[in-house]
C-alpha cells in the first residue's frame, strides 16, 4: 500500500464525505435502522450521530482500512451505540446467514472491487424482511454527464481510493437479488454534477 493510500486516503475520503450535502443524505436514511445493524464500508463512522440510538440494538461497522477505521475514533468516543468492527472487506461478511435486521450502505457501493459479491453476500446475512438502506452517488442519467463520468472515471479511481463515478447502483442492486421498494434520486446541490448524482431509499430481498 503506498503512503497516499495509507496516510493521506483517509484524512481526504473522511473530508469529502463529511459536506453539508453529504449529511443531509445521511440524515434521510440512517434513523431507519434499526436491530442489528451492518454498515458496509462504516470508514470514518460518518453515519454514527444519525442513527436512532433507541432503536438500534449494535452495529457491526465492516471496513478493510486500517486508515478510516482510525479515522473514525472520535465518532466512536461521542457515540451511545454499541459497535463492533469487522476488519474485513465487503466481498468476505464474516457473519452467519440472516443475522443483520438493516444493512446500510452510503457512499461505498462505488468504491467495493468486487460489487457482484458484496451484494451477495450483504443479502446473505440480511434477514428475510430486513432492509438493505442505501445512499450512493453513481451513473447520471443526463448523457452529457454521463461523458464526462466515463472521462474522468479512470482517473479519479486511482486517486480516490478506487470509487468510480459511474456505477449503475440501482440496477446493481435490483439485480442481485433484492427488490428496490423505495428510491429518490437527484444531483445534489454544491456539488460536481459528476459525483452528485445520488440515490437513496431502501431495498429487501426479492
Ligand atoms: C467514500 S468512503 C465512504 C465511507 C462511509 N460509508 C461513509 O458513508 O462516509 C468508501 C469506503 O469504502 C471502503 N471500502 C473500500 N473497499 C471496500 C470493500 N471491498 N468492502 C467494504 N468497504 C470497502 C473504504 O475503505 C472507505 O471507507
Amino acid at each position: 500500500m503506498s503512503l497516499y493510500d495509507k496516510y493521506l486516503l483517509p484524512h481526504l475520503l473522511n473530508l469529502a464525505c463529511n459536506t453539508k450535502p453529504l449529511r443531509y443524505q445521511r440524515n434521510k436514511i440512517i434513523p431507519q435502522a434499526e436491530g442489528r445493524v451492518l454498515e458496509i464500508g462504516m470508514g470514518s463512522g460518518l453515519n454514527l450521530p444519525f442513527y436512532d440510538a433507541d432503536k438500534v440494538e449494535m452495529l457491526w461497522g465492516l471496513e478493510p482500512s486500517e486508515g478510516m477505521r482510525k479515522k473514525a475514533e472520535p465518532n466512536l468516543a461521542a457515540t451511545d451505540l454499541k459497535v463492533e468492527w469487522l476488519g474485513l472487506p465487503g466481498e468476505q461478511i464474516p457473519l452467519d446467514d440472516n443475522s443483520a435486521d438493516t444493512i446500510v450502505l452510503t457512499f461505498t457501493l462505488c468504491s467495493i472491487p468486487d460489487w457482484q459479491k458484496a451484494l451477495e453476500q450483504m443479502r446473505r446475512v440480511l434477514k428475510p424482511g430486513g432492509k438493505l438502506l442505501f445512499a450512493e452517488h453513481g451513473l447520471a442519467p443526463d448523457a452529457a454527464v454521463r461523458q464526462k463520468q466515463n472521462k474522468y472515471d479512470p482517473t479519479w479511481c486511482k486517486i480516490s481510493g478506487g470509487c468510480h463515478m459511474n456505477r449503475p447502483i440501482v440496477p446493481m442492486i435490483s439485480d442481485s437479488g433484492f427488490r428496490i421498494r423505495q428510491l429518490k434520486t437527484a444531483y445534489l446541490p454544491s456539488t460536481p454534477k459528476v459525483l452528485g448524482y445520488n440515490s437513496w431509499g431502501y431495498a429487501e430481498i426479492e
